[in-house]
């Protein structure tokens, strides 16, 4: 029999499929029918300070008491925050899997603030949602790079749980972004997070959103990367986000070195019921391949693994022009 047990961030899992910090696992009540209907883990909706900022902004700005920005800024963030861990502590009594805390902040003061606060609140472990959208020219890769190491280190000093940091891939080297991650102690990378993307409304003179959904067609990058870092890697796990629609997204995924995978379009588009559709087309490929355990198949096809290494370097078209003429 097919088990899909498996382990995250030091954390055993009945499943590799998580569900991925969105409004689908925004409140206890939400969290308690996605652990129903079999996922392994959630992370919860990220806390954005940004947003707190922008909302008491917008209040202070179009009323006429602007001393109060000060008092109304604390109030909002503590009411926020508050309502975030009764989220956690709520679903820590309602279900038994592990409850992964999401968090993006501006200033590393308050990352290391709501980290400790979730941590209080029982949080299994901690995602950090980090996206820096350089808009100076004078900003270095490096500069960059080292605000994610100064926020990670921060955090991980405060605080016990483990903590996995969710990243874009808009960097030179990832492989070295990891491994600086993995020397500051990070437990876990996600990759990677799809972003709000802004589209130009070219009738209206407007700003509108590009799709929001993926789908797998977008699991080649995270593939990719996947398969090149499980193999030079240490001890940071790997979860994959952004394009797993199907079972066969996942067991390509776990193929290639990840450890877990996210779910978040495909449980928009089609409800909590691909949840059992994805545990069972996992299993069903496991028992056509006698692979009884997660472990015995996981990084079979990575990087360092197979055959012909420049599978996953490969980045020109030149054979497929070859024989499509
Ligand atoms: C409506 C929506 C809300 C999201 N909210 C968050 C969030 O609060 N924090 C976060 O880290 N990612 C958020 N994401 C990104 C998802 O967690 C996920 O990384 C991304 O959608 C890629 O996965 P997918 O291809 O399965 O959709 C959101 C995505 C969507 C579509």
């Amino acid at each position: 029999m097919a088990s899909l047990a498996c382990s995250y961030l030091g954390i055993p899992l009945r499943t590799p499929i998580i569900l991925s910090s969105s409004g689908l696992t925004e409140s206890a009540e939400k969290i308690k029918k996605a652990a129903d209907a079999g996922i392994g883990a959630v992370v919860v909706k990220s806390l954005f300070e940004e947003m707190i900022n922008y909302e008491v902004g917008a209040a202070v700005e179009s009323s006429d008491y602007s001393e109060a920005g000060d008092y109304m800024l604390q109030y909002t963030k503590e009411h926020t925050l508050t309502e975030f861990l009764n989220t956690i502590e709520k679903s820590k009594n309602s279900v038994d899997i592990p409850i992964i805390a999401s968090i993006n902040a501006v200033n590393q003061k308050e990352w290391v603030a709501f980290a400790k606060r979730f941590e209080s609140a029982g949080a299994d472990a901690l995602e950090l949602n980090i996206n820096i959208i350089p808009v100076t020219k004078t900003l270095t890769g490096a500069d960059i790079e080292q605000k994610y190491f100064n926020i990670v280190s921060a955090v991980k000093a405060a605080v016990k749980i483990p903590i996995a940091v969710k990243i874009s891939y808009h960097f030179s080297n990832i492989l070295n972004i990891v491994h600086h991650l993995e020397g500051i102690k990070a437990d876990g990378i996600v990759m990677f997070n799809r972003f709000y993307e802004p589209d130009i409304d070219i009738d209206n003179l407007d700003f509108k959103s590009f799709p929001v959904f993926s789908n797998s067609d977008d699991l080649r990058h995270a593939l990719r990367w996947t398969g090149i870092l499980s193999s030079v890697k240490n001890h940071i796990d790997i979860s994959v986000s952004t394009g797993v629609h199907k079972s066969s997204d996942v067991i390509k995924s776990i193929l290639a070195g990840a450890d877990t995978v996210q779910i978040c379009s495909t449980a928009y588009q089609k409800g909590l019921g691909i949840i059992n559709e994805l545990n069972s087309g996992i299993e069903q490929w496991m028992q056509e391949k006698s692979f009884d355990t997660i472990d015995e198949f996981k990084g079979l096809m990575s990087y360092n693994t197979i055959k012909d290494p420049a599978m996953y370097e490969r980045s020109q078209f030149m054979k497929y022009f070859t024989n499509h003429g």
